[in-house]
This record gives C-alpha cells, structure tokens and sequence, in this order.
C-alpha cells in the first residue's frame, strides 16, 4: 500500500472538491439515458411489470452490494479500475481492462443517441416538435435517425462535448457540471410523469408498467433486466471504482452507495411513468423500441401548458444527464491511460474519442442505412455493442467484482475499509452474505444463458 500511496503523491491526483460533489457526479454517471430513455423502452419490449419486478429485485440482491464494494474497492486503492484491481492482485488487472474495453463499445452506441438528444434540443428551440400526432412525431424521428449525414454529425458533437468536460479533469469538469444539472433533471421529470399520468386514457399505461404480468417472464427478460440493472448502475466496467478513487479517506461510503442507487431508480421509475402512461393515451406502440422517448414525450408537452418552454427544458436536461454519464465512460479509459501509461490527460481523451467515433459510426448507420446489416444473428451494429455490453461486458464485469471484493481481496477487507474513521456498518453480515454467495453464483447463472443465446444467434 505504502508503495501506492507514494506514486498518488507524486502525480498530485485530482479529487473531488467536495463528498456532495462526488455523491452527485456518481449518480450523474448512473442517471442518463439508461433511465431516461432505455429503461421504459426496455419495459415496453420486456412485457411492462414483470420487467420492473425483476429489475426490483436485481437491484438490491445485486446492485446494491455491488456499488458498494466497487466504491469500496475504488476508495481503497485511490487508483482507477485497472490499476485498482492489479495493486491488490497483480492478475486480476484484466478485469479493469475489460472495463477499458466495455466503455469504447457503450461510448458507441451511447453517442448515437446523444446525437439525437442534442438534433432534438435544436428540433425543440425551433418549435419543431410541437405537434400532437405521434405519426407525424413517428416520422420526424425516422426521418432523422435514417439520415446518414446528419445523425453521424450530431454524435460528433456528441462526442466533441464529453471530450471537452473530460479534459477540465474531475474537480472542475465533470462535479461542477453534475452539481447544476442532475437537480434540475429531477424536477422536470417529476412534472412531466405527473402531466403524463394524468392524460385521458392514462391508466392502461400505469396497469402495464405497474402489474407483473407473471406469463411474461422468460430468459431473455431476466436477463435483460440484470444487464439494464447495471447498464442503469454504471456498474462492472469501473466506473464506480475510479470515481470512488477520486474520494478522500475520511469519506463515509455508505451514504453514496445506498443514495446512488436509489436516486438512479427514483429517475428511472420517473421517466416510466413519464413515458408509458402516456405511450398508451396518444394510442402509441409500447413496444416500438429505441424510438419510445422520442416519439411520446413531444405529444406529451404539446398536451401540455407551456408545452413547448418544457419541451425544450426536457431534451436540454436529457443531454445534460447523457452527458454526464458519457464523461464516466470516457473517464475510465481515460484514467487507465493517465494512471497507468503515464499519457498527458488531453492527448489520451482526444485520441480515445477519436477511436470511440470510428467505433460509433456503424452504430450510427445501424439506425439507417444499415439497419439490416446483421452482424450477429439478428442483430445490427447498434443492437449488437447494447447486447454485447449490456449483457456481457458489463455482467462479466459484476461478476469478477463480486469475486474479487467477496473472495480475493475478500470481504472482511472490505468492511475494514468501509469502517475506516469510525464508520459502523451494521449489515455488514448481511453484505458479505451477498457479495460471496447469492451475486455471484446469481450472476454466473444469468452470464451463462446470456452466452448461450450469443452462440444460438451466431449458427
Ligand atoms: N448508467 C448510464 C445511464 O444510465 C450509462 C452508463 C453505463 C454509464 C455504464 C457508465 C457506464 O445512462
């Protein structure tokens, strides 16, 4: 550890300015259009309650133990994730990598869609989409999504944006950013689910989003609703680990751990009961898929008063929220490369992106042109980097943590970490329990299946 703490001294690491800062750039990273835009679509596609049931229980089996002990692992190391991982056990350093890797295909697709929040802002300041006919508002977006040129140079911008936040470094990038804009979020969400739950022909929508329909539930909706817990989560490609890297050591972690997660769900279940209630009053598909946001909430505001100031409002605070979860991506490859390889922070983030846009663009072209280039069984560019990280990078990633923290740095570690300064962690039992023996055997189960239809896609 000495070791450690004598090559932090002398880089002079970056921290963060204050714990609400961290507190809020964390929940920034895990608030972003995982909640906003892919969870209600994922519960329209995944058969309504009985997604959110599962989700539920994920979430505090599996999510919760696991924020915890990537914080954990983070704060302990004061290193990002490969070099947190690798100074505890040299081996084990893959793991971070993996995350390296995980961050370049999420950043791919991710952008794709902060190119449409951000065509959506301008679409909005022109009053644009003040229109009440989802067909019309249907075709403004296929439009749009189906346009080469000009959906490839919106996730430019997109991209050129997280890269100029990450170079201003933690303290005075992404924690003053996150400290304006994630409050702000919360309370126009909050009145756009209370305006779309009181439309005329609302409550089939909160039936659907609300009542477990049990016939639904299959493989694919477990495992869609684990890997949309930590898509949601930012956990497993070390996010979390770097960001609580960044936390001094009289840091209580409990607090974030428990905050993050609840916050992120807060927002989710907000944006469902801002989208699905109203999916059904407008007459529209709940499950039409990545379209979903786009499409229902313009009709939303347009029912609304001073629908079009909101309407703008919104989609700015939604590229705000991608955008603070796009600089975590960004951030931990970029950290790997300042941390690990010594590389200056500007070079490592302009060439990172660099690489990310060239990964993103058939992701682009997937909503377009190449909608039906297959790349693996039925799935595009776009759907194949959502799988391929949702489903497995990111579940992969949970699981090594959950073995890493629970047996080889091991639990009991752990807790003397959590416990530093006088902290009591009273379920601490009842975390240990967990993180050795029901998250990875848990997960596991689910990876495996995920692997399976991975090889049925591919014959
Ligand atoms: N949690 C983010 C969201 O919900 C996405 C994300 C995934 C960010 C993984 C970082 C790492 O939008």
């Amino acid at each position: 550890m000495s070791l450690v703490t004598a090559k932090n001294k002398e880089k002079k690491r970056d921290q963060w300015g204050s714990k609400i800062g961290f507190v809020l750039a964390a929940a920034g990273s895990a608030v972003g259009l995982g909640n906003l835009w892919k969870f209600p679509y994922s519960v329209g596609n995944n058969g309504g309650g009985a997604f959110v049931m599962i989700y539920m229980i994920f979430l505090i089996l599996i999510g919760l133990p696991l924020m915890l002990a990537a914080i954990t692992l983070g704060r302990k190391t004061q290193l990002s994730a490969v070099g947190a991982y690798g100074s505890i056990k040299k081996k084990w350093s893959f793991v971070g990598g993996l995350g390296v890797i995980c961050g370049f295909f999420i950043l791919a697709f991710y952008s794709t869609v902060g190119g449409w929040v951000i065509y959506y802002c301008l679409k909005a300041f022109t009053g644009g989409l003040a229109i009440k006919d989802p067909e019309v508002l249907g075709g403004i977006f296929g439009g749009f999504i189906s346009s080469p040129v000009s959906s490839i140079m919106y996730q430019g911008i997109f991209l050129i944006l997280t890269l100029l936040i990450v170079i201003r470094g933690i303290s005075s990038g992404i924690e003053k950013a996150s400290k304006i804009m994630m409050p702000a979020l919360f309370v126009m969400i909050m009145l756009i689910a209370i305006r779309s739950v009181t439309l005329p022909g609302a409550s089939e929508g909160i039936a659907f989003f609300l009542l477990p329909d049990f016939s639904k539930i299959n493989m694919d909706v477990i495992m869609n609703a684990l890997g949309q817990v930590f898509f949601s989560l930012s956990i497993g490609m070390g996010v979390m680990v770097t960001y609580g890297s960044y936390l001094d050591k009289d840091a209580n972690l409990l607090g974030p751990a428990a905050s993050i997660p609840v916050l992120d769900t807060m927002v989710a279940i907000l944006a469902g009961f801002a989208t699905l209630p109203a999916v059904f009053a407008i007459g529209f598909k709940a499950s039409s898929g990545p379209g979903l946001m786009f499409v229902t909430l313009p009709a939303v505001f347009a029912s609304m008063p001073f629908g079009k100031l909101f309407c703008i409002l919104f989609f700015v605070l939604v590229l705000f929220a991608a955008l603070t979860s796009s600089i975590s991506m960004l951030e931990v490859c970029v950290s790997y490369f300042v941390d690990e390889k010594g590389v200056n922070r500007t070079k490592a983030a302009v060439m990172i992106i660099m690489v990310m846009y060239i990964v993103g663009i058939p992701a682009c072209l997937s909503m377009g042109p190449w909608q039906d280039l297959h790349i693996l069984g039925n799935l595009n560019f776009f759907d194949f980097y959502d799988k391929l990280t949702s489903n497995i990078l990111l579940t992969s990633g949970g699981l090594l943590l959950s073995i890493f923290v629970g047996w080889v740095w091991g639990a009991d570690h752990a807790i003397e970490e959590i416990e530093k300064m006088g902290v009591k962690f009273t379920l601490a039992p009842l975390w240990k329990f967990l993180i050795k023996y029901i998250v990875p055997p848990a997960v596991f189960i689910i990876l495996i299946n995920s692997f399976k239809s991975v090889i049925e896609a591919m014959f």
